[in-house]
């Protein structure tokens, strides 16, 4: 990887950016469409939904109408900004109904420092965001301490040995061999990866991969605009359910599942839970990032109840760590645990 990109890569790119502008004016059906036929099928191959799901590097909360039915919604990302943008989308998408607001907690933090307990997480999706990891492994290490054994993982990447890629590399027009396990990058920000390489990193942190899905196959500039969306997406699906196994397309997409042994585990080898949800109140999920504590308080107008920061917007209040005393403000219902 070429240094000078490597220090470029930061998680804070996107809080002078929005993320929302990507996708405007629908330039990018296709692929938002592509990636939804996957997330679809995963989730709904999971039939019961009375669990805690996390979207780490949620956005804007483009992906929340997919995982929208689970009990327990932790939407997380290092933006602020997209958060905010994520809980306004949200609030208008579920029309401001107290009730559905409720289940859906608004983390800020790191997604390689997770300020969450271990084995909390019954299923974890990330989608875009390995391409901004120089380091893959570590990310999927912290998933791996949160999700219990049984826990579903799902992850999207951006594919490095590509079709375009191969035959770009073949006329000569790339040096770097799509066939390595050399991360690709493109750019100051994104780092294409060998899927060899992904599903290496996966299994050292416990992930068994049990599905495969090559996405936004067809993503050629001419066929986008020469081509209907539907008929594109008719051979998209088709390639997603027949050809996946060859895995060239620019993305893909892995249902993984942790085999890790844990002791304190409540789910079992088909990602279902055995051990009933205790509070979802999301004091209860939280661990301080700092230092590991699980010993947290809520502190301001009403120290007993950390779901009124939820219900009442602007009372600004702070998540206390017992241990090391360090603060994490919660603003507007949104908690803060970068440090
Ligand atoms: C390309 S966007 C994808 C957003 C969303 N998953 C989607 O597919 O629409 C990448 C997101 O990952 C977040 N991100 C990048 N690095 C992060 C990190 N280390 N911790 C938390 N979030 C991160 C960015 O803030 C951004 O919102």
């Amino acid at each position: 990887m070429q240094q000078k990109g490597k220090d470029l890569i930061r998680q804070s790119d996107y809080e002078n950016y929005d993320y929302r502008q990507f996708w405007q004016d629908n330039k990018r059906l296709y692929e938002d469409s592509s990636e939804r036929l996957v997330i679809k099928k995963f989730i709904s191959a999971i039939a019961n939904k009375d669990a805690v799901f996390i979207d780490l590097g949620c956005g804007f909360g483009r992906l929340f109408s997919e995982y929208r039915d689970f009990s327990t919604i932790i939407l997380l990302d290092y933006s602020i900004n997209n958060l905010k943008n994520a809980k306004e989308l949200i609030s208008r998408y579920v029309n401001n109904e107290a009730r559905l607001m409720e289940k859906v907690i608004f983390v800020a933090a790191d997604v390689t420092r997770l300020p969450l307990k271990p084995d909390v997480i019954d299923y974890a999706m990330t989608v875009r965001v390995i391409h901004h990891m120089d380091d893959p492994g570590r990310y999927f290490e912290e998933v791996s301490r949160v999700v219990k054994t049984g826990g579903i993982f799902m992850l999207e990447f951006a594919n490095k040995r590509n079709t375009k890629n191969i035959l770009r590399f073949l006329a000569g027009r790339i040096k770097l061999s799509p066939f390595n396990a050399e991360p690709l990058q493109i750019g100051a920000t994104i780092l294409d990866y060998h899927p060899n390489y992904i599903k290496h990193k996966l299994n050292q942190a416990g992930f068994k991969v049990k599905k495969m899905v090559s996405a936004s196959n067809f993503r050629l500039g001419f066929l986008k605009r020469h081509v209907s969306l539907k008929i594109l997406l008719f051979f998209e699906s088709i390639y997603q359910n027949i050809f996946s196994f060859i895995d060239t397309g620019p993305s893909i997409f892995l249902k993984t599942i942790l085999v890790r042994e844990k002791c304190s585990s409540g789910s079992n080898e088909n990602g279902t839970n055995t051990e009933k949800l205790g509070s979802t109140s999301p004091i209860s999920l939280f661990m301080c990032p700092a230092c590991q504590s699980t010993e947290l308080f809520s502190a301001g107008p009403d120290k007993n109840s950390p779901e009124h920061i939820v219900e009442h917007e602007h009372i600004v209040k702070h998540i206390v760590c017992s241990s090391c005393q360090r603060q994490y403000p919660v603003i507007d219902g949104i908690f803060d645990f970068k440090v």
